[in-house]
């Protein structure tokens, strides 16, 4: 079996194929410290694509209450089970952060490396009673009383989060891997990866495989379908943008404005080819304030996520893996060109290809932590794929009184 090179895990594996770079990748980074969990994203997912008779389980987005909610019920849990049962108590990372190692080395095994012969990757079916609760234990908390690292603010006790989740369309897509048909590709173009409706037969491999469990049967048609990454849009298709390559269904409609996507490079190694002027590369890479989710499961997911800061620690390391600590310190404490890009998130529904920040007068002086951070009011410029500019924003947010005369009116 091939081996490729998984920056996530800064170490090869073994994967069906070999690395071949798309020409741009689908990415996005979703902030979790600011979502809602008003479910606008998965029903501007399912109004604009899964309608139909036979979709009705289709949650291609959905929104789900950490840690005991799961669409399909309990998928998470299931999957990390079947890699511990291949190397138990291997979950573990070593080795020293490096620029392309960001997290260290993971020792474990992949979905990949766990498998048995005549299989490409561990996974699992779920039943038919998993995929029926879509929202399960919405706002369900749990208490963390017994942990053994102790629990001080920011961390709460009692806790819940909600975790945004949409196919990864990773670099080495287990779901691909795993169809006997080869149904499944990754576009050359923006690397989204699609499940060809002509090709299936319904095997059903491609949902057993994918650990994140995004692929879902359609017993009408006999064939799988996944999220499509809103690839008319990616391209540039919408009239609205006039010609523009444009955010996706559930990132343009979000209200938290907690999530930024766009396309990054992508070097013939598999990692990111550096580009500090993407806002995505720079928050992933250059601040690392955002990171995958369960990077040990080894398809190197290209959605990342800034972890909640009221969540204990163990709960969010085993998630997102040992960089969590620097993300939530970077995320508190931000630097000034960090807190200029965090502006960007949800203000273009076309999507930025770069940024320029340009230096305004010094706003405010706060205690974080007790240490001072200076706040700016900085103006950050997004770019388009040809350089156009296409939105301009300050740090400081602007502020509108209403009227006297139209209070507590609508
Ligand atoms: Fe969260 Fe945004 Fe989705 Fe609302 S639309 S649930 S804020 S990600
Ligand atoms: Fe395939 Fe699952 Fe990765 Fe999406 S998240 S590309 S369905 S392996
Ligand atoms: Fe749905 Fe498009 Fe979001 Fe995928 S990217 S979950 S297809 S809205
Ligand atoms: Fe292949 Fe999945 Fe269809 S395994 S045949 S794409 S159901």
């Amino acid at each position: 079996m091939p081996s490729v090179y998984n920056w996530q895990l800064g170490r090869e594996m073994t994967y069906r194929f070999d690395h071949a770079a798309p020409q741009w990748q689908f990415a996005a980074v979703f902030n979790i410290n600011r979502c809602l969990a008003c479910q606008t994203c998965t029903m501007a997912c399912k109004s604009t694509w899964t309608f139909s008779e036979g979709q009705e389980y289709m949650w291609w987005n959905n929104v789900e209450t950490k840690p005991y909610g799961g669409y399909p019920q309990h998928w998470d849990v299931k999957t990390l089970e079947l890699i511990e049962q291949a190397k138990p108590g291997g979950q573990t990372w070593g080795g020293n952060p490096a620029s392309d190692a960001p997290y260290g080395t993971y020792g474990g095994s992949t979905i990949f490396e766990a498998a048995s012969l005549g299989n490409v990757a561990v996974g699992y079916l779920p039943t038919d009673e998993e995929w029926t609760s879509p929202n399960i234990h919405e706002d369900s908390p749990v208490a963390t009383t017994a942990l053994s690292e102790g629990v001080s603010l920011p961390e709460h006790q009692t806790w819940f989060f909600y975790l945004q989740r949409i196919c990864n369309h990773c670099t080495y897509p287990a779901c691909l891997a795993a169809c006997p048909r080869n149904a499944i590709y990754k576009r050359e173009e923006d690397g989204i990866v699609l499940i060809d409706q002509d090709r299936c037969r319904g095997y059903r491999k491609c949902v057993e495989q994918c650990p994140y469990k995004k692929p879902m049967y359609r017993a009408d048609t006999r064939t799988s379908e996944k999220c499509i990454g809103c690839y008319p849009r990616v391209e540039g298709s919408d009239p609205l943008t006039e010609g523009l390559p444009m955010e996706t269904r559930c990132m343009a409609s979000c209200p938290g404005q907690i999530r930024l996507q766009g396309l990054v490079r992508v070097d013939e190694d598999g990692t990111w080819a550096e580009d500090p002027d993407n806002p995505l590369y720079y928050l992933v890479r250059e601040e690392q304030l955002a990171l995958p989710l369960y990077p040990q499961f080894g398809t190197a997911p290209n959605v990342y996520y800034i972890p909640p800061r009221w969540v204990p620690r163990p709960y969010l390391r085993q998630m997102f893996g040992p960089g969590v600590d620097d993300a939530i310190a970077a995320y508190e404490r931000p630097s000034r060109r960090a807190q200029a890009v965090l502006q960007l998130f949800r203000v273009s529904q076309s999507i930025i290809f770069s940024f320029e920040v340009i230096d305004g007068p010094k706003i405010a002086e706060i205690n974080v932590g007790g240490r001072p951070l200076e706040i700016f009011d900085d103006t950050v410029v997004g770019y388009g794929r040809d350089g156009e500019e296409i939105v301009r924003v300050n740090v400081r947010e602007p502020q509108y009184e209403r009227p006297i005369q139209y209070l507590n009116t609508i």
